[in-house]
């Protein structure tokens, strides 16, 4: 044991993707940043950035196509209005995610319909998806949860056999892979985020990748107005917003993009430092990898075992802040469904559309129809987590935990 180690009755202090402390940003970001104000165009349309952003990360993924838009969430919008719903129709997605997938299949006036999750990964299966399909169901969306990637065999087969697009949610899965597959490039469109705490960030922003040409029109013409740029006679063709990303964050995309595989890199090694500290140590359960598959950390996600931990996670993560380690219990503290927004169906005015077309029952939203997913969240106990961890914050880190759960469980640790 290090003497750091052994000195836990200093706190904590861990790199934070808050801040510099946890983000590699530096003079790369800073040097293409300056290239952009001294040419002084910041818009994208007649910029190199995002065109520069836009080619180097489809050439990463080896898919044909990349757009880079405003945000995650602009990121799903657009791939939700490249499949073009009809009102009413169904998207099965997860209820165990960011807000910001869900909101856009209603914006696009499709019902979001939530299937279960995978009691020991918190992502959705075949299997769940399969229980949610109907005539209406227009796309599957799955989210690859914290950077843990679905078993997307037996999703593709499923979606293929019912020839419906699936689109993959990699906010958080930058380069995961399953079965030697990146995550992103398996589906018919991935989607990812450039947010503040992301495996790679520009503050806000996110990016679309496909390989099909019919969808890479749809999603370049909906991040911009739907105008036909550089067509003969361009015109507005549909109901579109303007979701480009300014040369400003492009710039710093360029720059973060460049350092992702070693920024990723280190997340997995610092996660399988921790998964070996915390092995044995009774009541709480590493993240759940597949052997054919890589999670590349965006937290680290542990399963508190409350029969073992008395008090649970909320107990675990209060005795942890005394350390200064912060956790977040419950991740999004309620089922997606479980918000205002679904409860009480606030979307347009007080039309309540789209859920007004939606078939009653898949507008269950209790305990019965999704034990699993309310027994994930109460056991959930998210530590952030990123690039800057070296072997000696995990090693405290590790002994912070073996401490709290020590005194919850009466000395083990
Ligand atoms: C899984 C997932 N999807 C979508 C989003 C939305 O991304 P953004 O915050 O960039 O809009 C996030 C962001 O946190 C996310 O984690």
């Amino acid at each position: 044991m290090t003497k750091a180690v052994a000195d836990l009755n200093h706190r904590l202090d861990l790199p934070s993707d808050q801040d510099s402390t946890g983000r590699s940003l530096g003079q790369e970001e800073m040097q293409l940043l300056r290239e952009v104000i001294e040419r002084g165009h910041l818009n994208s349309t007649r910029g190199t950035m995002v065109e520069r952003l836009e080619k180097e990360f489809a050439a990463s993924l080896d898919v044909k196509y990349a757009y880079a838009c405003a945000s995650g969430t602009a990121a799903i919008h657009t791939a939700i209005a490249a499949i073009n719903p009809d009102p009413g129709d169904e998207i099965i997605t997860s209820p165990i995610t960011d807000m910001g997938a869900i909101t856009p299949i209603l914006y696009q006036g499709a019902i979001p319909v939530f299937a279960e999750v995978d009691p020991r990964s918190w992502n959705v299966t075949a299997e769940s998806i399969e229980a949610c399909l109907s005539a209406r169901t227009r796309a599957i969306v799955v989210t690859h949860l914290f950077g843990n990637p679905c078993d997307m065999d037996p999703i593709l087969d499923l979606a293929e056999r019912r020839e419906i697009p699936v689109i993959e949610d990699c906010a958080q899965a930058y380069c995961a892979e399953d079965r030697g597959r990146l995550a992103g490039t398996m589906g018919a469109i991935g989607c990812f985020s450039l947010q503040q705490g992301k495996h790679m960030t520009a503050g806000e922003g996110g990016l679309v990748v496909t390989r099909n040409d019919q969808l890479a029109r749809r999603l370049f013409l909906f991040i911009n107005k739907a105008w036909g740029y550089g067509d003969p006679q361009p015109d507005h063709y549909f109901l579109a917003l303007n979701y480009r990303l300014t040369e400003l964050q492009g710039a710093v995309a360029v720059a973060q993009l460049k350092k992702l595989r070693p920024m990723v890199e280190q997340r997995i090694t610092a996660a399988s430092q921790l998964t070996a500290h915390l092995k044995g140590v009774r009541g709480i359960e590493a993240p759940g990898v597949r052997p054919e598959s890589v999670h590349t950390f965006w937290k680290y996600c542990l399963r508190v075992d409350d029969k073992v931990i008395s008090g649970g996670a909320a107990t675990l993560a209060s005795r942890l802040k005394k350390m200064n380690i912060s956790s977040a219990p419950r991740y999004i503290q309620k089922p997606a469904f479980m918000c205002e927004l679904f409860q009480k169906q606030r979307t347009f005015g007080h039309s309540h559309y789209p859920f007004n077309l939606a078939r009653p029952e898949v507008l269950h939203y209790d305990r019965e129809h999704f034990p699993m997913t309310f027994e994930a969240l109460e056991h959930i106990l998210v530590l952030p987590w990123n690039e800057r961890y070296t072997e000696e914050h995990v090693e405290r880190l590790a002994q912070g935990i073996r401490t709290a759960v020590g005194e919850s469980v009466g000395g083990v640790g």
